[in-house]
C-alpha cells in the first residue's frame, strides 16, 4: 500500500486496516488519525483495554514538545497510571506511523514516525489542495446560521459587525464539516420606526438619494425625524403629530395596506440590494434575506393558540404575558402580546423558528448575536421548549462580547463601508511606503482592501467570543505581530517562493524523496501541518474563531524561523523539491485556514 495515495485511498495507510472500530465513522483519514490507529491498537494489543476506549482517550497536543497525540492515563482509569505509563512506553512496539513514545507522570506522549509523516502529510496537503483538512459526512446534516441582522435605517454597529465575521466562520466550518448550511440574515425591517422612517421619507426623502445610497440616505431620513419628534415632545405637545402620524402608518403596514407596503419594501429592497455588495466585499453570500417583517401571521398565530393550549400565559392590563421564572428564576417574565394586539420581537422570534424548522428540516439552528441579548435568548429558547417542540434542543445561540471604541474619521461608525473603505485606505497608505513592491501589485486597491478587512476580521477573532476588545487600528494593521497583515504577508512571501521556483511540478514535488530533509525546523512545520485536520474539529466542538486563529500564527511563526534559512535557491533538485514541496504544503494549509476565518489570501503585497 502507498502511503502517497489520495484522500480517498488513504484509509490504506494504516498498517492495521481492520477497522471495525466505532472511530466516528464520519469523518476522514488523516495522518494523525492513522497514528491514532496505530497506537491504540498496540496499546490494546498489550494492555488488553477495549483498543476504542484508547482510540478516544488520544488527544492531539497543542505544543510540539510534548509529543504529537498524548493519552492521559487517568482518562482510561488505570490504577498507578505513571508507573502503568512507563511500562507500555517499554513494551510498546513502535511500527507504521508510530515513531517514538514517551512517559511523562502519567501521560505518554506518542511521535510520528519521521519518515511516516513526511511522506504521508506532505502528498496528502498537496493533492487535496483546499479539501486538506475538510470532513465529509454520509449523511449530510442540515445547518441554518442566522446572522448580521442589521436594522434597515439603524446603525450597522460593532454588535452586527461580529455577528457578521463570526457568522461567516462558523458557515464555512460547518461546511468543511460536510454539513449543508443556510446563511440566513434576519433583518430588522418591521416596527413602528417604519412608520416614523415613512413620515421622515415625506418630508426629507429624495428619490436619487435613496437611489444612490439607501442605506445612508435612509438613516439620515430616520435621524432627522427622530430630532423633530423630540422637538415637539418637548414643546409639550401631548399628542405629538409625527409619532400618531407614524403610529397610523405602521397600522397600515400591519393590515397590508397596498400603498404603505410599496413604500416600505421599497426602503427594504434598494437596502437588502446595498448589502449584497457590501457583504460580498466580506467574501460573505446569504441564502436568505429573512427580516422581522417576513414572519407570516399563520405561525404566530399558531404559537399564540399553543401558549393557551399549554397554559403558559397569562393577561395582563390587556397584555399577554409569560411567567418564566416558574421554570427558571433568573428567566423573569416575558409579553408577548401588547394591549393593542401588536405583535413584538419576542413573538416574531417565536413565529419565525416555528416556520423555519417547517420549511429548511434543520438538524441545528443557530443564532450569532451578541451577548447583550443572552437573556432574551435564553427566554425565547425556554419558551420554545416549553411549547414542546422537541426541535428546541436544537437551537444555539453563539454569544460574543463587546467592541469599544469602534470609530472612524468621520465619528462613531454607522455603516459597514465606512468602516471597510477606512481599513482599505489605511492598509494602502502602509503598502506606498514601499513603492518597490507596491508596483509589482496589479490592483493596489482591491490587495488594500483584502488586508485591511484580514486586520479588522483579524483582530476581532484572535480572542475567545466572550472577551470584550477595544478597536485598535494601529495594532491591527500592524504588518508585525499577530496580525491580519501578517498572515497575508506570510502567504504572499510563500507564493511568492514558489513563484520564484516555478521550474518544479506538483508532480514532482508530491513524489519527492523525503530522506535528505532533516532540519528539525521544517520537521516541526510538516507536525504542525498535520494538526490541522484536528484543530478544525476542536473549532468545530468549541465553536470559536480563535481556535483557528491561534494555530494559524503558530504556523506563521515556524514558516518565519525556517523561510530565512533554509534555502531553496541555489540547492540541488534532491534538496530543494522536498523543501519546496514543504513550503507549498504549507501555504496550502495557510490558505485553506484563512478561508475559512472568511478572508482572501493574497499572492503579492
Ligand atoms: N436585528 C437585531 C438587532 O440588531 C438582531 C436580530 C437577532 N436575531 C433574532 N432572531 N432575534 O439587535
Amino acid at each position: 500500500c502507498d502511503p502517497k495515495v489520495n484522500f480517498e485511498q488513504n484509509r490504506c495507510i494504516s498498517v492495521n486496516s481492520n477497522t471495525n472500530y466505532n472511530e466516528q465513522p464520519e469523518l476522514a483519514i488523516y495522518p494523525l488519525d492513522t497514528l491514532r490507529r496505530d497506537v491504540s491498537t498496540s496499546l490494546s494489543n498489550i494492555s488488553g483495554i477495549d483498543r476504542s476506549i484508547i482510540f478516544n482517550a488520544l488527544e492531539s497536543t497543542n505544543s510540539m514538545d510534548r509529543g504529537d497525540l498524548i493519552l492521559p492515563l487517568p482518562k482510561i482509569k488505570v490504577t498507578d497510571p505513571a508507573t502503568v505509563a512507563k511500562r507500555w512506553a517499554a513494551e510498546l512496539t513502535l511500527s507504521g506511523s508510530l515513531g517514538k513514545v514517551c512517559a511523562r507522570g502519567p501521560f505518554l506522549q506518542f511521535f510520528f514516525d519521521q519518515t511516516y509523516l513526511l511522506q504521508s502529510t506532505i502528498p496528502n496537503i498537496l493533492l487535496q489542495n483546499e479539501k486538506y483538512g475538510q470532513e465529509k459526512s454520509r449523511h449530510q446534516k442540515k445547518v441554518v446560521i442566522e446572522f448580521s441582522s442589521p436594522n434597515i435605517a439603524k446603525p450597522f454597529h460593532a454588535g452586527h459587525l461580529r455577528s457578521t465575521i463570526i457568522g461567516g466562520f462558523l458557515s464555512n466550518l460547518y461546511e468543511a464539516m460536510g454539513w449543508s448550511v443556510t446563511r440566513m440574515n434576519y433583518l430588522g425591517d418591521w416596527g413602528r420606526q417604519f412608520g416614523l422612517l415613512a413620515i421622515g421619507f415625506e418630508r426629507y426623502g429624495s428619490e436619487r438619494e435613496l437611489e444612490k445610497q439607501p442605506i445612508q440616505h435612509l438613516y439620515e431620513v430616520y435621524v432627522r425625524i427622530n430630532k423633530d419628534l423630540a422637538k415637539e415632545e418637548k414643546n409639550g405637545t401631548s399628542k405629538s403629530e409625527i409619532s400618531s402620524e407614524a403610529r397610523a402608518f405602521f397600522k397600515k403596514l400591519e393590515n397590508l395596506d397596498e400603498d404603505a407596503i410599496k413604500i416600505w419594501s421599497r426602503f427594504r429592497s434598494l437596502s437588502i440590494h446595498r448589502y449584497v455588495e457590501t457583504y460580498s466585499r466580506l467574501n460573505i453570500n446569504f441564502d436568505i434575506f429573512s427580516g422581522e417583517s417576513q414572519v407570516s401571521k399563520k405561525y404566530m398565530d399558531e404559537a399564540l393558540n399553543i401558549f393557551y393550549q399549554n397554559h403558559l400565559v397569562e393577561e395582563k392590563d390587556g397584555a399577554l404575558i409569560i411567567d418564566l421564572s416558574q421554570w427558571s428564576k433568573n428567566l423573569g417574565r416575558a409579553v408577548v402580546q401588547k394591549s393593542d394586539g401588536t405583535t413584538l420581537y419576542l413573538t416574531r422570534d417565536v413565529g419565525a423558528a416555528m416556520e423555519r424548522k417547517k420549511n429548511l428540516q434543520f438538524d441545528e439552528m443557530i443564532y450569532v448575536i451578541s451577548s447583550q441579548q443572552d437573556l432574551y435568548m435564553s427566554q425565547l429558547f425556554m419558551i420554545l421548549q416549553k411549547m414542546n417542540f422537541k426541535w428546541a434542543k436544537d437551537l444555539k445561540h453563539v454569544s460574543f462580547g463587546m467592541v469599544q471604541g469602534m470609530s472612524t474619521r468621520k465619528g462613531n461608525v454607522v455603516f459597514l463601508d465606512t468602516i471597510l473603505d477606512e481599513a482599505r485606505d489605511k492598509a494602502l497608505q502602509i503598502m506606498k511606503n514601499n513603492q518597490t513592491k507596491i508596483s509589482q501589485v496589479n490592483d493596489p486597491r482591491r490587495v488594500a482592501d483584502l488586508i485591511g478587512i484580514s486586520a479588522i476580521v483579524i483582530q476581532d477573532m484572535k480572542s475567545k467570543r466572550v472577551n470584550n476588545y477595544e478597536f485598535n487600528w494601529n495594532r491591527m494593521l500592524s504588518f508585525e505581530g499577530d496580525t491580519g497583515p501578517y498572515l497575508q504577508y506570510t502567504h504572499s512571501r510563500l507564493r511568492s517562493l514558489e513563484r520564484s521556483s516555478g521550474n518544479f511540478t506538483i508532480d514532482m514535488l508530491v513524489n519527492a524523496d523525503f530522506s535528505n530533509l532533516d532540519e528539525p525546523q521544517l520537521l516541526e512545520l510538516v507536525r504542525l501541518l498535520a494538526q490541522y485536520p484536528d484543530i478544525l474539529r476542536r473549532a468545530f466542538k468549541t465553536q470559536e474563531p480563535a481556535t483557528v486563529v491561534t494555530y494559524l500564527f503558530k504556523v506563521c511563526h515556524q514558516i518565519s524561523s525556517c523561510y530565512n534559512k533554509i534555502w531553496i535557491a541555489g540547492k540541488p533538485s534532491d534538496i530543494a523539491i522536498p523543501r519546496l514541496a514543504v513550503y507549498s504544503a504549507s501555504r496550502q494549509v495557510l490558505h485553506n485556514a484563512m478561508s475559512l476565518l472568511g478572508l482572501i489570501p493574497v499572492d503579492r503585497m
